[in-house]
Order: C-alpha cells, then structure tokens, then sequence
C-alpha cells in the first residue's frame, strides 16, 4: 500500500513540466508550438533563451533526483523495499513522458533520467552525464547523446551493482526514451536532425 502512495507520488511529481512552465513564467512560447514541439530541455533552447533551457533542464533533472532521493530515504520506514524504489524510479520517468497534468503529452525523458540515475548513485549518473557530454560535443546531436547514453547507462549499473530491480526499472527507462526518440532516429539516418546550437532550426 505505501509502496503505491510513494509510486503515485513520484508519478504526480514527474508530471509537471518545467519546459511548459517555465516558457510561461518568462513569457516564451509554449515549446510545444515549435521546433519538434518537445516539452523538453533542448526544445526550449531553440526559442532562443538559454536561461529558459538551463531553468528547464534543471527542474526536469531535479524532479527525478527528489521523487527517488524521498523513496531511498523514507521509503524504508514505510516498508518500501528495494524493487518499491525501482518502480519509484520508473514511475517519475513515466510521468514525465505522460503527465496527467498536460493531456499525457509529455517529453522524452532525458533529464528525468539523469536526475533518477543521479540519486539512485552519483557515479552511475556521472558516467551517463559523461557519455550525453562526449557525444554531444563530437557530434553536435542532443538526440543522439541521449540515445547513447540510453544505451551505456543500463551497462553502467550492471558493471557498478549487477542484476536486480533497479537495473530492470533502468532497462525499462532507456527503452521508453528511444521509443520516444524514434522521430529523431528518422532524421538523424535521413541527415535531417538540427544540430545543438543551430540557430532557428525548425525540426518538423
Ligand atoms: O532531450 C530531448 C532530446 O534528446 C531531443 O529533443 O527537441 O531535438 O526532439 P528534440
């Protein structure tokens, strides 16, 4: 029962967009009217404000790191075991990707996914964060860099904690993210995907 109330928690808490509300509060237009209409970090840099993409990507990030961080911390006195806090996981993910709050029109996930890899283990966060980082620089894709690092972090927490829950949950998230990335899969092999930094890219 408590481990349902924590899941619904981290649910309610990944269902609220940052990318949506800040765009609002600092009067920017809705992302989900331009570039690829992602509700997303990278989708709001193209409006052209990067304090708008950093606020975004931080409140994505964070509400994983907050959803999880509460499950490992409280979760236990309310007798929430260790695969209670691989569904916690997989849960603020998923409320990012189908938020109640927005018609279950959410994002892709990629900031999500590092704030929940980030609290599950710092070092597990870090060495995806460092994968997005490589391929992001060589390549100059943001979609790229997360499908990378979708694919790497699953290996990262086998190599660090073996098989169990978390890394099923893990497994889960990354296939969710490429699933939410098959557009820009189509347009990175079709050579049409914008590039980071790309001025007035208006990916369709
Ligand atoms: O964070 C999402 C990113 O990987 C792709 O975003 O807007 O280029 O589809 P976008």
């Amino acid at each position: 029962m408590n481990t349902a109330l924590f899941v619904a928690a981290a649910y309610l808490i990944g269902s609220i967009s940052f990318a949506v509300i800040v765009s609002k509060l600092l009067g920017l237009a809705d992302p989900r009217s331009y570039g690829s209409k992602n509700p997303g970090a990278t989708n709001v840099l193209r409006s052209g404000s990067k304090k708008a993409a950093i606020l975004t990507l931080l409140g994505d990030c964070l509400k994983g790191v907050v959803a999880v961080l509460l499950a490992k911390c409280l979760g236990p006195q309310y007798g929430v075991a260790e695969n209670g806090i691989a569904l916690v996981a997989l849960a603020v993910f998923v409320g990012h990707l189908w938020p109640v709050f927005f018609r279950f029109k959410g994002g892709k996930g990629v900031a999500t996914a590092l704030g929940v890899l980030l609290a599950i283990n710092g070092w597990l966060g870090l060495a995806t964060l460092a994968t997005w980082l490589i391929i992001a620089y060589a390549f100059r894709y943001s979609s790229l860099a997360a499908l990378v690092a979708a694919v790497f972090a699953p290996f990262f927490y086998c190599l660090m904690f073996g098989t169990d829950g978390m890394l099923l949950a893990i497994v889960a998230m990354s296939a969710l993210l490429i699933y939410r990335h098959a557009k820009n899969i189509g347009n990175l092999l079709a050579g049409k995907e914008s590039r980071l930094g790309s001025k007035g890219s208006k990916k369709k």
